[in-house]
C-alpha cells in the first residue's frame, strides 16, 4: 500500500564529512513510527546494518498488529481473544484474506468454496510413496506443498489476482488433506478422503483418525480445541516464515512454491518447531524425575555453556505474556477435563515449570514468558496428534496468513523484489595463484 505523506523528519548526521540527510518519518495506525531510509544509499553510499531485523520494518501491512509490551495481538484490528471465542477458523481465514469478517451469505459461500477444494489430485498419493515411512512429516509436507505447483498449473501465475485467489483457496483447503495423508502414510493406514458435510477441523480429525472399517464421530470439544489452535496460529505479522514467503514470492515464483518455502522455514525449533521441542523437553524432565527436577533443569537453562533453552518460552516481540498462550492454557484445561486427564502429569509439570520460571530473576529480567507453543503441544498430544506432526499442524494453520501476506505484497504498486545488501568483511581483491604456490 502506498504510504500517506510523511509526518515528520529525522536528520542523520555523519562524522566522516558526508553531508547530513533528512529522512521522512511515517506513522502507522498504531505502533512505532518508521524512518524511511530508501534514499540513504543513493544519497550517501551507505547501507543500514540490522541482522536479525531488530529495528527494521520490512514492509507496511494492514493484516496483523502485535503490541509486544501489552501482550496484544490483532488480526485486521480484531483482538485475538474475541476471534478465538466468537468466530471459527474459516471466518478468520476470510478476515485475513479479504480484510473483514464474513456476513452469513459470505460465510456460506467461502465455506462452500474451501470445502469443494479439499480433495487432492489422486496422483499425489504416488508422489507420497517416494518418501520413507519414517520421514519427518515436515520433510514430507515441504515436498508435497511444493509439488502442488506441478498438479495445479492453472493457478501458478502470481501476477494474476484470480489465480492467486484460486491458489489461496486450494492451499487452505488441501493442507489438512496433505497433513492427514502424510500421517496415514507414516502409519501404513489407508488415506481417508475429505467429507464435505463436516466442519474444517472436524473433517481434519476424521481424515487423521478414522479408518474405512468403522464410523467415526469427532468429539465436539476436541474439534473446538483444534479449531482454536488453527485460529491462534493463523497469522503473526512479519515472523521468519512469513518473511521467507514474502521474499520467496518477491521473485515472482508461484504461490505454492512460496508457501513451501514458508513450511521449510517454520520447521526450525526457534520457530514452529518449538511445539515439538517443548513437548520433548517436558518428557525429558518427566523421565528424570518430574517436578522435583525442575530446579536442576532451570539451572541448566541459565548456564550459558549448556545450550539448553526453556522451549515454548520467549519471543522476539512479546515482552509480556503471549495472549495466545493464555487462550491455549484455557483450551488445555478444557481438553484434559473432557478426556478425564485433569491430573495429566505432563500438564502439571508444565504448569509448575511455568510458575517457577516466572518467579526466577533470569526469566523476569529478560522478559521471557510462555509463548503459544508452550501449551499447544499438550493439547495436541491429548487430541491424539503424534508429536512429530505438531509443526505440520502449525503450517496448516499458518498457510492462510502466509498467503494473505503474499497477496498484500504482490498487490502493492510499490512492490519490488526483496534484495538485502551486506557489510562485506571478507578478503580484499586478490589473484589466484597456480596450485603449487598456494
Ligand atoms: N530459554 C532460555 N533463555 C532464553 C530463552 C529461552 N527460551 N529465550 C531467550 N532467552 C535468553 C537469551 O539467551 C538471551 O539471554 P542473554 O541476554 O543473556 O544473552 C535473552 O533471553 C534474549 O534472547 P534472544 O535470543 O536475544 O531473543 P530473540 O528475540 O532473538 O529470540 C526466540 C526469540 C523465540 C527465538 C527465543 O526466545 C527462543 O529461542 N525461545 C525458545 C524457542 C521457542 O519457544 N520458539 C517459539 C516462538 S513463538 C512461535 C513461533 O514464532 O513460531
Amino acid at each position: 500500500m502506498a504510504l500517506n505523506s510523511a509526518e515528520g523528519k529525522a536528520t542523520l548526521s555523519f562524522s566522516d564529512g558526508t553531508p547530513a540527510l533528512e529522512l521522512p518519518i511515517y506513522k502507522g495506525t498504531i505502533g512505532p513510527d518508521v524512518i524511511d531510509i530508501r534514499q540513504l544509499y543513493a544519497k550517501t553510499g551507505k547501507f543500514t546494518y540490522d541482522p536479525g531485523f531488530l529495528s527494521t520494518a520490512s514492509c507496511n501491512s494492514t493484516i496483523t498488529y502485535i503490541d509486544g509490551d501489552k501482550g496484544e495481538l490483532l488480526y485486521r484490528g480484531y483482538p485475538i481473544e474475541q476471534l478465538a471465542t466468537k468466530c471459527d477458523y474459516l471466518e478468520v481465514c476470510h478476515l485475513l484474506l479479504f480484510g473483514d469478517l464474513p456476513n452469513e451469505k459470505q460465510r456460506a459461500e467461502f465455506v462452500s468454496r474451501v470445502t469443494k477444494h479439499t480433495m487432492v489430485n489422486e496422483q499425489m498419493q504416488f508422489f507420497l510413496r517416494g518418501f520413507r515411512r519414517d520421514a519427518h512429516p515436515m520433510a514430507v509436507l515441504t515436498g508435497l506443498v511444493g509439488a502442488l505447483s506441478a498438479f495445479y498449473p492453472d493457478s501458478i501465475n502470481l501476477h494474476d489476482p484470480w489465480q492467486r485467489e484460486v491458489s489461496a483457496i486450494r492451499l487452505i483447503a488441501k493442507l489438512p488433506t496433505l497433513v492427514a495423508m502424510a500421517y496415514k502414510y507414516s502409519i501404513g493406514q489407508p488415506y481417508m478422503y475429505p467429507r464435505n458435510d463436516l466442519s474444517y477441523a472436524a473433517n481434519f480429525m476424521r481424515m487423521m483418525f478414522a479408518t474405512p472399517c468403522e464410523d467415526y464421530k469427532p468429539n465436539e470439544v476436541l474439534v473446538r480445541a483444534l479449531d482454536r489452535i488453527f485460529t491462534l496460529h493463523a497469522d503473526h505479522e512479519q515472523n521468519a516464515s512469513t518473511s521467507t514467503v514474502r521474499l520467496c514470492a518477491s521473485s515472482g515464483t508461484n504461490p505454492f512454491a512460496a508457501i513451501a518455502a514458508g513450511v521449510a522455514c517454520l520447521w526450525g525449533p526457534a520457530h514452529g518447531g518449538a511445539n515439538e521441542a517443548c513437548l520433548n523437553m517436558l518428557y525429558d524432565i518427566q523421565k528424570q524425575g518430574g517436578v522435583a527436577k525442575i530446579g536442576e533443569f532451570i539451572a541448566q537453562v541459565k548456564d550459558k555453556n549448556s545450550n539448553v533453552k526453556l522451549m515454548g518460552f520467549g519471543h522476539r516481540v512479546y515482552k509480556n505474556y503471549d495472549p495466545r498462550a493464555k487462550l491455549m492454557r484455557e483450551t488445555c484445561h478444557e481438553v484434559l477435563g473432557e478426556l478425564g486427564l485433569g491430573d495429566d502429569p505432563l500438564f502439571k509439570l508444565a504448569m509448575a515449570l511455568e510458575r517457577i520460571a516466572l518467579e526466577d530473576e533470569y526469566f523476569v529480567s529478560r522478559k521471557l514468558y510462555p509463548n503459544v507453543d508452550y501449551y499447544s503441544g499438550i493439547v495436541q498430544k491429548a487430541i491424539g496428534i503424534p508429536v512429530p506432526l505438531f509443526t505440520a499442524i502449525f503450517a496448516l494453520a499458518r498457510t492462510v496468513g502466509w498467503i494473505a501476506q503474499l497477496n498484500e505484497m504482490i498487490a502493492d504498486p510499490e512492490y519490488k523484489i526483496g534484495r538485502p545488501r551486506q557489510l562485506y568483511v571478507g578478503s580484499v581483491k586478490r589473484d589466484v595463484k597456480p596450485i603449487k604456490e598456494r
